[in-house]
């Protein structure tokens, strides 16, 4: 008998329609060889029954503050026990008061308490998830060190097809899997990331720019320090929360980009260079806003400096062998021939071609597909959600250095 004991998932369910894929995830996460307790809100019990969670758990479903007779404290005693803790799904209600800290249940409380690794899968109608405060929530949370599951598009509740809808069982278990596989194999490591995109203004109001969300690099960020390396990100403007724990660099034009990797280049034991910088900017900046009506402004474009390419420069001509250096390679066409030249001519150890022309890959998407290009060698990856692109790549590099 092998008496091992084994990882405990500590699993919250609140009252959205989806509480009941929560069974499917249970069931999922014993396959895995996890150990699952269940906690369920007032509402989840409308939805599905605790003795549903009680027969596929064997363990006593916890509903109440003071539930346990044998635990002074419950909360506190499940959030200690936990490997890892989940809220799937977590309605917009659940969402917003832990972001808030507010603790006014078993289950806010224990997430309150809890110091496990945290994962939130929402689900809610697509108005409460679009609302400035879940989007606020959202962020707080992603800040926090949260691990967001999703929301996914599809079939809601309410009818419609949009997006809230919760990620499958099978996606939420595979991000709890690799949460709970986290190493800290990157401890000691110095990683300098560049993302987002870069604005070369003309004028006070206007500018060149590239769709570029930042997630790429914001999902590095947060994979690198979990996996206890020391993280810059240096990264042109987007809408994202600065990861805790990270020293975030915000930075607007190219210039400004190159200086700041700059200063941070030569610590760096890996540098990975995901940002969407604009290879152009206006070789004149004006000061006031063009009018118009003043005819067609006759716009010169001047070459921004490549900053992986300055910078892998400066490394080769010290004979530096570190940092390992990153290049992403977004492209159109002949994506791995062109990922190859600039292979080749930005000197990188490594770049990771994308293809852009496709929409739900890429640029401001949630998923990719890349493939991982070096002297002589191509490894393509399967399509998945940054966050997991962000492991494998991880992976990648540590394999090469
Ligand atoms: O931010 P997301 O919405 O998540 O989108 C991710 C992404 C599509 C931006 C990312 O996957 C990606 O492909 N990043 C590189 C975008 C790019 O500008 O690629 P490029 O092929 O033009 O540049 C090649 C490499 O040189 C890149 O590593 C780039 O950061 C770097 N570069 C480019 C121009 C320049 N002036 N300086 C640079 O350092």
């Amino acid at each position: 008998m092998n008496n091992e004991k084994k990882q405990l998932v500590l699993l919250g369910v609140t009252g959205s329609i989806a509480a009941y894929k929560a069974c499917e995830l249970v069931r999922l996460y014993q396959k895995a060889g996890l150990d699952v307790k269940v906690i369920m809100t007032k509402h989840a019990q409308k939805l599905v029954g605790a003795a549903t969670f009680r027969a596929l758990t064997g363990h006593a479903v916890a509903t109440e503050l003071f539930d346990d007779p044998g635990a002074a404290i419950h909360h506190i005693s499940l959030a200690e026990e936990a490997d890892v803790f989940v809220i799937a799904p977590c309605s917009a209600n659940v969402l917003n008061k832990i972001a808030h800290g507010i603790a006014d249940d078993l289950l806010t409380t224990t997430a309150l308490a809890t110091t496990a690794p945290f994962i939130c899968a929402p689900a809610m109608n697509v108005a409460m998830l679009k609302n400035p405060l879940t989007h606020e929530s959202l962020k707080v949370l992603d800040h926090a060190g949260v691990t967001i599951v999703g929301p996914g598009e599809g079939y809601l509740a309410c009818g419609s097809e949009d997006s809230g809808r919760m990620s499958s069982p099978e996606e939420i278990c595979a991000a709890t899997l690799r949460v709970l596989a986290r190493t800290t194999d990157l401890a000691g490591k110095r990683v300098l990331i560049t993302t987002g995109p870069t604005r070369e203004f003309l004028d006070p109001v206007r500018f060149i720019s590239s769709p570029s969300s930042g997630k790429t690099g914001f999902a590095l960020a947060r994979e690198a320090k979990a996996r206890g390396a020391e993280v810059v990100l240096v990264s042109g403007p987007t809408e994202l929360q600065s990861p805790l724990g990270v020293e975030y660099v915000p930075v607007v034009s190219a210039q400004e980009m190159l200086e700041a990797a700059r200063a941070h280049f030569d610590s760096a034991d890996i540098a990975i260079f995901a940002a969407a910088v604009a290879d152009y900017r206006f070789a004149e900046q004006l000061e006031e806003k063009f009018k118009k009506g003043a005819g067609l402004p006759a716009l010169e474009l001047t070459e921004n400096p490549d900053i992986l390419a300055t910078l892998v420069a400066r490394r080769n001509a010290t004979n530096e062998k570190k940092p390992f250096v990153v290049g992403f390679a977004a492209e159109t066409e002949n994506i791995l021939a062109n990922a190859e030249a600039k292979l080749k001519a930005k000197g990188a150890d490594l770049i990771i071609a994308n293809d852009v022309s496709d929409l739900k890959i890429g640029f401001a998407s949630e998923h990719n597909r890349v493939c991982f290009v070096t002297q002589g060698s191509r490894e393509q990856t399967e399509l998945m959600s940054k966050e997991q692109l962000a492991t494998v790549i991880l992976d990648y590099i540590l394999k090469k250095l």
